[in-house]
C-alpha cells in the first residue's frame, strides 16, 4: 500500500498497521519458486510457506497460456488442519500476501487455528502473474505520474475537472499501448476460478477428491466482490466463506460507483460525536457546545481551504514545497474514516489546519510522498516498489465492469459529481477521481468466459456468513447481496470503519471463529460490541486518567 497525499489508495481495502517483517527465509525470492499445477510449498519468511500455482489465463482457452498465483501459508499448530483458509483484503490490486505477513497475528485472533491461512495475490497483484504495470521497468516514474494525475484535481474547480476528465482518457491510451493483451485476462471472474483452482489442487495434495473440493474464504471490502463472484459462479463449491464489509457488487461490476459512499456523512458526523465526548482528550475540541458546533468548525476550515490554499515549505519534511488543497484535506479525511484508530491523529491534524498550519499533514505523508529515485537493491527488498497498486485496481475495476462505461463526456462528468456530492457532501465529488472515469479508453475485452453474468438468487452448499459495521463510510450492502444468498446470515458489528477489522470485538472474533471451525452461524440480528467504542478514549483508564495512544495513520506502510 502506498499511502500518499492526494492518490486515492486501495478505497476497498482495510488496511493494517505494519509491524516489522522478520525476513529470515529459506526461498529469498519469489522468483525462485518455480509454478506448478500441483501445490508445492517452500520454506519462506520464518514462519510461513510460500508456493506459485499455475494457472491457465483462460480456463476456456489454453492457446492463452499460463501465469503464476502467488500464495503465502500460515500452518496452524493444531495440524491436521480441518483445511485452508483463502484471505483477501480488498483493492481490487490489494496484496493477500502482504495482508497476512502484516496481520497474522489479527488474522488468527479473528479466524481461530482449526485452519491453516492461505494470503493470496490475485493475477496481476503484487507477486503473482501477469504484470499490467503501464510504466513497466519505471516504477519512479509510474508513482510520480499518479501523484500528479491525482493531487492536480480539484473537482470543485470545472477547468481542474475538464483537464481530469483529458487526463484520464489520455491514461487509457497509455496503458493500451504499454500493456499487451494478457491484461484482459485480469478480471474478478478469472481470479474466483483461480480459487477454485487451488481449492481442488488442496484436495488432491490431502488425497482428497478433487471434484467435491470446496472454498474456504475470508474477504473484506473489494474481497466481498470476490467472495460473492465466486458463490456464485460456484455455488456448491462453497465452504465456509465469511463475507466482511460488503461492498455493492453489482455497481462494481455496472461500473457507476454511484452510492458506496451512502453512510459517509454519517460516518462524519460520528468522527465529531466521538471527539465531542471526548472534550480534551480530542485535539479538535475547542471549547464546542456540541458536536454540531464542531463539525461546522470543521465546515468553516474546509470553506476557507477552498478560497485560500496553504503552502507549506518546510524543507525538513519536503523536496520541494507543496500547497495543500480542500480537495488534499479530504482525500486524507477519507481515509481517516476507514479506520478509527487514526481519529486521534486526524483529529490533530485538523486542529493545526484551523491554525493554517499543514505540516503535519504533509510530515505524516511525505515520506512516501515524492519518488526518492533509489531502486530498493533486489525486487524481493522491503519496502518495494515493484508493485502499483493502483494500476491493478483499474485494470481490475475497468475489466469488470467492461462495456458500462457511461461518462462520455465532460458533461457526464459534471452530472456524475452532482450525483455524488448529493450521496455525501463531503466525499462524494472526490470519489468521482476514482475508478470508472480511468475507463474512459479502456482498451482491453475480457474473454467470454471472464465476463461475469449477474446476480440471481443462489442455494449454494454451506450458507454464507456477511458482516459488516453499523457505520461503514464506503461499503454497507450486506443486506442487498445477502438477499442473493438463501440462509446466508448478518453479523453487525457495532463500530464505525471500514470492514469488521476496523475495531477489535471478541464477540465478532468468536462467531468468526466458531463458524469457521462448526459451520454455525450466529443468529439473525446479532450486533456485536466492540473494545474500543471511542477511539480517542483508548488508554484512558477509569479513574480518568488521560493518557492516549496516538496510533499511526493506517494508510502509512
Ligand atoms: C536465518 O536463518 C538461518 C538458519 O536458520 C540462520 O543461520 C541465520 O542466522 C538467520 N539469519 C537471520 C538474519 O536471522
Ligand atoms: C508484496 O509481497 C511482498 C512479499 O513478497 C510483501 O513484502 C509486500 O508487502 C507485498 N506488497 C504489498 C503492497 O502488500
Ligand atoms: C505480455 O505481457 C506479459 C506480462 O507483462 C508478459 O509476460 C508477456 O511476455 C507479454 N507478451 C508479449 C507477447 O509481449
Ligand atoms: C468557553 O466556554 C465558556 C462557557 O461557555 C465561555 O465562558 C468561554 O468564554 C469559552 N472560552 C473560549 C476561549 O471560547
Ligand atoms: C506547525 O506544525 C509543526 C508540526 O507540529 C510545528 O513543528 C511548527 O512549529 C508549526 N508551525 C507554526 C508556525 O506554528
Ligand atoms: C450511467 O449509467 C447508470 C446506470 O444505468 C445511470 O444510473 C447513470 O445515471 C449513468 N450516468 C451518466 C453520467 O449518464
Ligand atoms: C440532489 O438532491 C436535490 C434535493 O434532493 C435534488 O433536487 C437534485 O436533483 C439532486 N441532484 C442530482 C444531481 O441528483
Ligand atoms: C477479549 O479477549 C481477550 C483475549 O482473549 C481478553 O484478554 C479480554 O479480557 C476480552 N475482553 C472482553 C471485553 O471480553
Ligand atoms: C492517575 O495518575 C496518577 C499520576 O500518574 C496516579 O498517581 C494515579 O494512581 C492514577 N489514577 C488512576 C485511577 O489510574
Amino acid at each position: 500500500m502506498i499511502g500518499r497525499l492526494g492518490v486515492p489508495l486501495a478505497f476497498f481495502t482495510i488496511i493494517f498497521a505494519t509491524p516489522a517483517l522478520s525476513q529470515n527465509s529459506t526461498v529469498s525470492c519469489w522468483d525462485e519458486i518455480p509454478a506448478t499445477s500441483s501445490l508445492s510449498w517452500k520454506p519462506c519468511y520464518t514462519d510461513f510457506t510460500c508456493a506459485n500455482l499455475q494457472v491457465p489465463l483462460d480456463h476456456e482457452d489454453a492457446s492463452a497460456g499460463t501465469t503464476n498465483i502467488a500464495l503465502l501459508r500460515w500452518e496452524t499448530p493444531n495440524q491436521p488442519a480441518m483445511g485452508d483458509i483463502i484471505l483477501n483484503p480488498g483493492g481490487p490490486g490489494s496484496s493477500g500476501v502482504g495482508w497476512l505477513l502484516r496481520g497474522k497475528n489479527r488474522l488468527v485472533n479473528l479466524l481461530g487455528t482449526s485452519y491453516n491461512l492461505v494470503g493470496m495475490d490475485p493475477r496481476g497483484v503484487n507477486n503473482s502473474g501477469p504484470s499490467v504495470d503501464c510504466f513497466p521497468g519505471q516504477p519512479f516514474v509510474r508513482e510520480y505520474y499518479y501523484s500528479l494525475l491525482n493531487t492536480n484535481y480539484d473537482p470543485a474547480n470545472e477547468q481542474e475537472v475538464r483537464n481530469f476528465w483529458t487526463a484520464a482518457g489520455g491514461y487509457g491510451d497509455w496503458c493500451a499501448q504499454t500493456l499487451n493483451q494478457t491484461a484482459r485476462y485480469v478480471n474478478t471472474p478469472a481470479t474466483a476460478r483461480d480459487m477454485l483452482t487451488y481449492a481442488e489442487a488442496l484436495a488432491e495434495s490431502r488425497g482428497e477428491p478433487k471434484d467435491e473440493a470446496k472454498l474456504n474464504y475470508y474477504g473484506v471490502s473489494y474481497g466481498s466482490t470476490l467472495g460473492t463472484t465466486f458463490a456464485s459462479l460456484f455455488p456448491e463449491r462453497v465452504g465456509r466463506m465469511i463475507i466482511s464489509g460488503v461492498v455493492d457488487a453489482e455497481e462494481h461490476y455496472g461500473g457507476t460507483w454511484m452510492h458506496s459512499l451512502r453512510q459517509a456523512d454519517a460516518t462524519m458526523t460520528k468522527f465529531f460525536e466521538l471527539c465531542y465526548e471526548a472534550r480534551s482528550a480530542c485535539a479538535f475540541f475547542k471549547n464546542d457546545s456540541s458536536a454540531q458546533d464542531m463539525q461546522e468548525r470543521f465546515d468553516a476550515l474546509i470553506a476557507d481551504l477552498k478560497r485560500e490554499p496553504i503552502s507549506v515549505s518546510d524543507p525538513r519534511f519536503l523536496q520541494f514545497p507543496k500547497v495543500i488543497k480542500w480537495a488534499d484535506v479530504m482525500y486524507g479525511v477519507l481515509l481517516a474514516v476507514y479506520n478509527p484508530s487514526s481519529f486521534p491523529t486526524t483529529a490533530g491534524i485538523l486542529a493545526q489546519l484551523e491554525q493554517r498550519n499543514a505540516t503535519s499533514m504533509i510530515k505524516l505523508t511525505s515520506e512516501l510522498d515524492i519518488p526518492k529515485g533509489i531502486m530498493p537493491p533486489s525486487d524481493c527488498s522491503e519496502p518495494s516498489v515493484k508493485y502499483g497498486e493502483v494500476g491493478t485496481r483499474n485494470i481490475v475495476g475497468c475489466n469488470d465492469q467492461h462495456g458500462s462505461y457511461n461518462i462520455s463526456s465532460f458533461e457526464k462528468m459534471q452530472q456524475h459529481i452532482s450525483y455524488l456530492d448529493n450521496v455525501s457532501r463531503y466525499l462524494g465529488s472526490i470519489w468521482s477521481g476514482t475508478i470508472p472515469v480511468y475507463c474512459r479508453k479502456h482498451a482491453f475485452v475480457p474473454p467470454e468466459s471472464q465476463i461475469f453474468p449477474g446476480y440471481k438468487e443462489t442455494q449454494t452448499a454451506n450458507p454464507l456468513l456477511f458482516a459488516e459495521n453499523t457505520l461503514d463510510p464506503i461499503s454497507s450492502f450486506a443486506e442487498k447481496m445477502a438477499n442473493f444468498y438463501t440462509g446466508s446470515v448478518i453479523l453487525k458489528q457495532d463500530a464505525v470503519g471500514h470492514g469488521t477489522t476496523a475495531a477489535v470485538s471478541n464477540c465478532t472474533s468468536a462467531h468468526f471463529s466458531n463458524f469457521m471451525q462448526t459451520g454455525k452461524l450466529p443468529a439473525a440480528g446479532t450486533i456485536c460490541d466492540i473494545q474500543d467504542p471511542n477511539p480517542f478514549l483508548v488508554g484512558i483508564s477509569e479513574g480518568g486518567n488521560r493518557s492516549v495512544e496516538r496510533r499511526g495513520l493506517p494508510f502509512l506502510h
